[in-house]
């Protein structure tokens, strides 16, 4: 028997039908990803193929969105507020980042690759798969992870004057970011501080505009390095600007009282100060730029044109996106869609939302029906934001693997480290008291911050506020003062400063001291003064020792005239971070002590 079909002439003529309708919506819908290869390119479309140039690819990849897709990679999102992480893929967000402290269950540099790859995992998911961008403020080292190399804040690095010391550092960082999956991060900082009564003095390189350019330049040199699979890291210059200016008592920020503020100076003053970094920045050809929440003569400085657009985009010539900062698109202007159009238009390429990307992505579609904003403007913003992602190599390298963890707080990066530490002290005065001999018989240690990682890190540090103690590797100062005495000399530590006198006067009576860490507007501070606990520390001590040396642990100058004149030796170590024992370095003549003072500190 022959079992073979043989169909009417009608159901011929309908599967033909059939399959030219199938035919034709599977092109209309697969188009990009099916029909339209290169021949001969085994990659795929155009944009895929990493022989053509970044600007084909982006027109190529541009060519082929849709609008929604377009603001879709305008939104940066805080990593927690994905409700349902499929919304990568329907709402094709652009970026996500974590805020201070915003870890993964697994708070270890494996849970991070694996939080970050299953985020890029969902990216891939949607149409064109365009990778995210996934941002941390590595401020310090890659400082939101334990275990991570935990370097000196900027304030301690503006102290060594020494570009190629910050490049290292720079590269050191983006080797642990990148070894977890990341590729942008939210440094340098480069707001020129003129009131150390700010909150955010310890993350900028000093009050000199110059240096603040050159270590800056340094530090985007170093972040932004390359391998030999090319760019990885995209850096961002932040707070444009006029940040470091803003006048006490004037934050719009009900808990703060400077940061977040307004900085009334004229546009030459503006220029004078806070341009110039910024200029080194687009010059060293940063990726990102970052909008500051302040104010510039009562204008939020995020819907301002003038600046974003007329002076750093054209004048400048920055090439790169310029991303608002939290929640600085709708901060102060109650109506949220007009805050958001007049950012966009004014010059913010992508905006840290960070929360609400639904009702983002309903204004962004509202303004460009109503022509509120041009689809020039988000052609504009969105090309600047691929071109970034081409650029740092997100389409064609393929992800960190496992292997590359070992770099996070490895002993060259953590040996980079403590030369920070001992380049970044500077000596206030010195009475004959150091350096100190490391066969001195008798040393005492006291004060809040002789033995505490957690207190010498300061903020930015696993928490966005900072911790308490020694619960992450590293060496506190006191462990670096014994590990640097000889055998047969005695250190003998105290918090309070409370030792026997049966012995005698101690030889010498070191006292470390200074300031619990904070973090933005939080530590903005009108008297910057020791605490009553480090005061009598340092007195009790003092009551036991022949010369007293105090080492002060602090983001900005402390006003201890009342006292130093007591003192035998007075050195500033800012904020050290995870590597201690550069302090015992130069403390113990290893090393002389060179750092200069990167802001003005009256004794
Ligand atoms: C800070 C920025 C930081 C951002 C993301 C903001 O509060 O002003 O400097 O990059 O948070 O964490």
């Amino acid at each position: 028997m022959n079992f073979r079909f043989r169909p009417s002439k009608l159901a011929s003529i309908i599967s033909v039908s059939l399959l030219l309708i199938t035919a034709v919506l599977v092109y209309v819908f697969l188009k990009p990803s099916i029909f339209s290869r290169v021949p001969g390119n085994q990659t795929g479309l155009p944009y895929q193929n990493s022989a053509l140039s970044t600007e084909e690819r982006v027109t190529d990849l541009m060519s082929r969105m849709t609008s929604a897709e377009k603001i879709g990679q305008m939104a940066l999102i805080e990593k927690n507020s994905v409700s349902d992480l499929n919304d990568i893929a329907r709402y094709g967000l652009g970026a996500l980042m974590s805020g201070g402290g915003g870890k993964p269950d697994d708070n270890m540099p494996e849970g991070w690759l694996r939080m970050v790859k299953n985020f890029q995992n969902y990216s891939r998911k949607t149409r064109l798969g365009i990778p995210l961008l996934y941002g941390v403020d590595a401020n310090h080292g890659h400082s939101n992870i334990p275990g991570a190399t935990i370097f000196p804040h900027f304030i301690g690095l503006g102290a060594t004057k020494d570009p190629n010391l910050v490049r290292d550092i720079a590269r050191a960082t983006a080797e642990e970011v990148a070894a977890t999956g990341i590729n942008w991060v939210y440094s340098p900082d480069l707001d020129v501080v003129q009131d150390t009564r700010w909150g955010r003095t310890y993350e900028t390189f000093g009050s000199d505009s110059s240096w603040v350019g050159i270590l800056g330049q340094a530090y985007i040199d170093g972040l932004q390095f390359y391998d030999q699979t090319g760019l990885k890291i995209a850096a961002t210059a932040k707070h444009y600007i006029g940040n470091g200016s803003t006048a006490w008592g004037s934050s719009t920020n009900k808990n703060f009282f400077i940061d977040q503020g307004n900085s009334k100076i004229s546009e030459d003053e503006l220029r004078k100060i806070h341009l110039e970094p910024f200029k080194q920045a687009v010059a060293a050809n940063v990726k990102s730029v970052m909008v500051g929440l302040n104010e510039w003569n009562g204008e939020k400085v995020s819907t301002n044109k003038h600046l974003l657009t007329d002076i750093l985009k054209q004048e400048l010539g920055f090439k790169g996106f310029v991303v608002s900062d939290w929640y600085g698109v709708y901060e102060k202007e109650p109506d949220k869609y007009k805050a958001l159009v007049k950012a966009i238009n004014a010059g913010v390429d992508m905006v840290m939302l960070p929360f609400d990307y639904k009702f983002f992505s309903e204004s962004m579609h509202q303004a460009l029906a109503q022509g509120d904003i041009s689809q020039a403007r988000v052609d504009d913003a969105v090309r600047r934001i691929l071109e970034v992602k081409f650029e740092i190599g997100l389409f064609d390298k393929p992800a960190a693997d496992t292997s590359d963890l070992k770099t996070i707080g490895s002993k060259p990066h953590r040996e980079l480290a403590r030369k920070a530490v001992r380049e970044s002290l500077v000596l206030l005065k010195n009475n004959h008291a150091v350096p100190i001999s490391k066969t001195t018989p008798r040393i005492l240690v006291s004060g809040s911050a002789a033995d505490n990682i957690g207190q010498q890190s300061g903020g930015w540090t696993v928490e966005w506020q900072g911790i308490d103690g020694n619960w992450i590797p590293g060496t506190s100062i006191l462990k670096g003062i014994r590990d640097m005495v000889s055998p047969n000399s005695k250190v003998e530590y105290d918090l309070k400063g409370n030792f026997s006198d049966q012995a005698g006067l101690a030889d010498v009576g070191i006292a470390i001291v200074g300031e619990t860490p904070y973090a933005e507007g939080w530590g903005d501070k009108k008297d910057l003064k020791l605490s009553a606990q480090d005061v009598a520390a340092i007195s009790n001590l003092k009551k036991f020792s022949q010369k007293t040396i105090v080492i002060i642990i602090s983001g900005r100058p402390l006003n201890i005239k009342e006292y130093a004149k007591d003192w035998d030796a007075v050195i500033a170590a800012w904020l050290p971070g995870s590597e201690g024992q550069g302090v015992a370095d130069a403390l113990f003549g290893d090393y002389p002590f060179t750092g200069f003072l990167p802001v003005s500190w009256e004794l």
